[in-house]
Formats: structure tokens, sequence, C-alpha cells
């Protein structure tokens, strides 16, 4: 069978930064190790005032067809994976494909085009339409463009304000991909939630407590669902495990419940059972109650073993680099970690040709997904291309007043005209205005 996955990958962030330990904390009256430790967070990125997110999904577009030289005659499929679309009927791929015919030779007029909305989860679902469609021999020797853009911006003094960011990831969907190759097996875990949701307004109403927990129990439904087609996974079978990474915070507490999945009836328990015991189960007590609270101590024994955190240091924490660093990139999210642990390698000279990564999306509302990847050949070379450290270091850093006003910028409900820009547009798209019927105008700069 063909292989099919990502061939290419491209990640644009917003240009500005919130520094959370040494401006956000301190204005809202936190200590810094809130957000550093307990969240696990460094900076937020934000669009500057001609930033959205059609500008920053077309830059990662722009920079990926460029560098794989592509016209728009190869793309067969745009979609775009958001859930800060600004327009209940026209697409952002439309938007975007617009910017791109305005700097490359030919159109788009023959590529399907559309918007993937589930939380978080659309990117992910995204790369599974282009997967599906490749399959299904539609593509006719084409390839797909999957975009996740999002601004994830919280109304002001809401506690998910600690966890924003804004960024796009462009990514190729391929037959004979370069850098992974998508397995057919997937799982879900998918229920009617209310832990995060949109309802025709901007800023989300969150249930942020509970939308952990529920992350954390349809994460478990999905994993189970990936094993009962694709076998018992265990520790040993994955180089990186990215997941969806609204914090790394967040991740500590799936890698650790994740792990104690994996390790069940293998070696691994039988070998930490001297120093830990075996871990409890259910059918051995005689209420939930009595097991929640046995499986709870066992689960930070586990934590504290070296096993565990040899494991979570060389498979989870290098998928966090970037997320520090940018914040929730909400559909981005779980794709920018994949790029995290595979730059991590790349830096480090880990050979990971033919090895395995499992990957764990999740959206509110909610659902979780699991697919394993093969990383290919080419793996290295896509990822030496990517100029994100370049990007990172060179936002701009803002004051707290300047968040305050760039936070309003980007509010809908307010959108204050001719804000002044913090950083020179340069060889990018950016916002220019709006139509005569409302519609959002960009520009290519120079
Ligand atoms: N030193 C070290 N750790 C600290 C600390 C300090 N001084 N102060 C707080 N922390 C830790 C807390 O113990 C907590 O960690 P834990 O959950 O492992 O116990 C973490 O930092 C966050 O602190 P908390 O008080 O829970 O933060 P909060 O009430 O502001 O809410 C969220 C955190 C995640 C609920 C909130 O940011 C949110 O709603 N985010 C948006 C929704 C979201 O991203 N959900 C995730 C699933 S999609």
């Amino acid at each position: 069978m063909t292989k099919v996955g990502i061939d290419a990958i491209e990640i644009h962030t917003g240009k500005l930064r919130l520094d959370l330990a040494n401006t956000f904390a301190p204005a809202k009256g936190d200590e810094p190790e809130k957000y550093t430790k307990g969240l696990g967070l460094e900076n937020s990125s934000f669009p500057d005032t001609y930033e959205d997110i059609v500008t920053m999904g077309a830059n990662a577009a722009r920079r990926l067809m460029e560098r794989r030289d592509l016209t728009p005659q190869d793309i067969g499929r745009i979609d775009v994976a958001t859930e800060s679309a600004f327009d209940n009927s026209k697409p952002v791929s439309t938007y975007i494909a617009g910017c791109l015919e305005q700097v490359f030779d030919g159109d788009f007029h023959h590529a399907n085009k559309g918007e993937r909305k589930f939380a978080c989860i659309s990117g992910t679902q995204s790369l599974d339409d282009a997967y599906n469609w490749i399959r299904a021999g539609r593509n006719r020797g084409r390839s797909a463009l999957v975009i996740a853009t999002d601004t994830a911006l919280y109304a002001r003094g809401d506690a998910g304000e600690a966890t924003q960011g804004a960024g796009a990831v462009a990514m190729l969907i391929s037959e004979d991909p370069d850098l992974v190759e998508l397995s057919t097996e997937q799982g879900y875990g998918s229920a009617d939630e209310t832990d995060f949701l949109k309802p025709n307004q901007q800023f989300p109403s969150v249930d942020g407590k509970r939308s952990v927990q529920v992350y954390l129990a349809r994460m478990r439904e999905a994993l189970e669902d990936f094993e009962s087609v694709a076998g018992d996974t265990h520790p040993d079978d994955f180089e990186l495990i990215p997941f969806h990474t609204p914090f790394p915070g967040m991740v500590r507490k799936a890698g650790l419940l994740g792990f104690r999945h994996m390790i069940r009836d293998t070696n691994v328990e039988e070998d930490l059972a001297g120093d830990i015991g075996r871990q409890p189960r259910r059918e051995a007590f005689d209420s939930d109650d009595a097991f929640l609270d046995a499986i709870s101590e066992y689960t930070d024994r586990l934590k504290e073993t070296d096993t565990y955190r040899e494991w979570y240091a060389e498979t989870i924490d290098p998928t966090l680099n970037i997320a520090r660093q940018v914040g929730n990139w909400y559909t981005g999210s779980v794709h920018v970690a994949r790029a995290s642990g595979l730059k991590h390698a790349y830096e480090n000279d880990v050979d990971l040709t033919g090895k395995r990564l499992l990957v764990g999306s999740y959206g509110s509302g909610a659902q979780a997904e699991i697919h394993a990847e093969t990383v290919q050949e080419g793996w290295e070379d896509e990822i030496a291309a990517i100029d994100l450290d370049e990007q990172l270091a060179a936002r701009y850093d803002i004051s707290f007043e300047e968040y305050e006003r760039v936070h309003d910028v980007h509010n809908h409900d307010k959108q204050a005209e001719d804000a002044e820009e913090f950083t020179n547009p340069e060889d990018e798209f950016v916002f220019d205005g709006w139509g005569r019927m409302g519609e959002r105008k960009y520009r290519y700069v120079e």
C-alpha cells in the first residue's frame, strides 16, 4: 500500500511575545512559578496588529510552497482547521488561497477548499481528510495543504488567559511523504461535553478544571480504542509521544497516566513491583473509592521512579520545548508538539528514521484521537529547514500595558482602527482593512 503522511511542515509564530513569569505574573499578583513550574510555560505568542489567522496561515503556507518548489497546480485540497474563524460562511481557506495567488503563478480554482471545526482536534481531523482523499485515489497525484491556525485568546480575567498563544502550522500531505507516514489504525474517545465552548462568541466559556479531567478521560478512551485495532502499546514502542499541549503541565498529567496504562501486565510493571508494588486491580477492591485511592497512591510512587522519569525525559519532554515558548495554538498545538520532538532529536543527532511516534490529539467538546506515525528518511532535511528559532528570537517583547492594547486590537467587539504596529512586516502577508461587504483584505508586503 502506498505510504501517505506529512511530507513537509512550516510554522509561523505570532510576532509578539508576552513573558509570563516577568511581565504577566507580577501584573496579576501571581508567583512566576505558577507559570514556569505549574503550567510549564515561559512565554505566550501574540499576533501583531497586522496579523491574524489568515496572515499567519498564509505566511506558513507560502514558505512551505516556496521551499518545496510547488505551484498551485500541485495542490488539490486546502483545508484550514481553526477555532478562531471570523466568518460563519466563507471559509478561511479561501482567504488564504487568495493570498497565495498574489505571489504564485497560477490559481487554486481546481482545489477543494474547506474549514474544519472541532476545537483543537480539527487540525488532526483535516490530516485525516487529506489521508482519506489520497487513499481513495481522488487526488490525481496532487497533495493536500492542511493549515492549522489560531489566535487562542481568552477574555481578560479568565483563568485561561495564562495559556494564550497565536500561530499557524502548514502541512503538506502527500503520497510517499518525507516526514512521517500516518497509520491507518486510529482510536477515538468522544463524548458530548461542555468543558470549553464559544456559542457565537469570540472568547471561550471555559470550565478549566473540568476541561483537564475531560482531556484525560477522552485520551484514555482513545488509547484503549487504538489498542483494540493496533494491539497493546508498550513504552518501548514509541520514540516520541506528542500530545495536544494547551500547556505543558497538562501533558505531564497525560504522560503519567499513559505510562501507567502502557506498563500494565508488562515486564516494566514486574520490574518495578519490588519497589512500588503492582498496579491495583479493580476486582481486588470492595468499592470504587478504595480502588481510586489505591491507584492514586500507586501513581504517586510511579512518578518518582527512575524508569518513569527517564522515559518521560526522552519521550515526552522534548515535545514540549516549543509550547513553553509560544503557549497554546489550539488546532496547531499537537503539530507543534510533533515538530518540537523531531527538532530535539535532530539537534541531538538521534536517528529516528523508521522509528515510531504515538500522537494524541484532543479537542474540547470533546474528542481525543490517537494514531501512530513512522518517521521517514527525509525527516532531517525537513526539520532542519524550519526557521522557528529565528522567528522566536525576533519576537517583540510586550509590556503588560502593550499586552492590554494588543488584546483589544484582536477583540472583535472593539476592533481598534489604525492601531500602531510593534514590528515591521517584511516578505509577508498583512491585514489590509475591510472591504465593502465586511470582508477582510490582505496584501503582500515585500
Ligand atoms: N509553584 C509551582 N506550581 C504552582 C504554583 C507555584 N507557585 N502556583 C500554582 N502552581 C501549579 C498548580 O498546583 C497547578 O498545577 P497542578 O494542576 O499540577 O496542581 C498549576 O500550577 C496551575 O495552577 P492553578 O491554580 O490550577 O491555575 P488556574 O486556576 O489559573 O487554572 C487552568 C489553570 C489550566 C485550569 C486554566 O489556565 C485554564 O482554564 N486554561 C484553559 C483551559 C485549558 O487549557 N484546559 C486544558 C484542557 S484543553
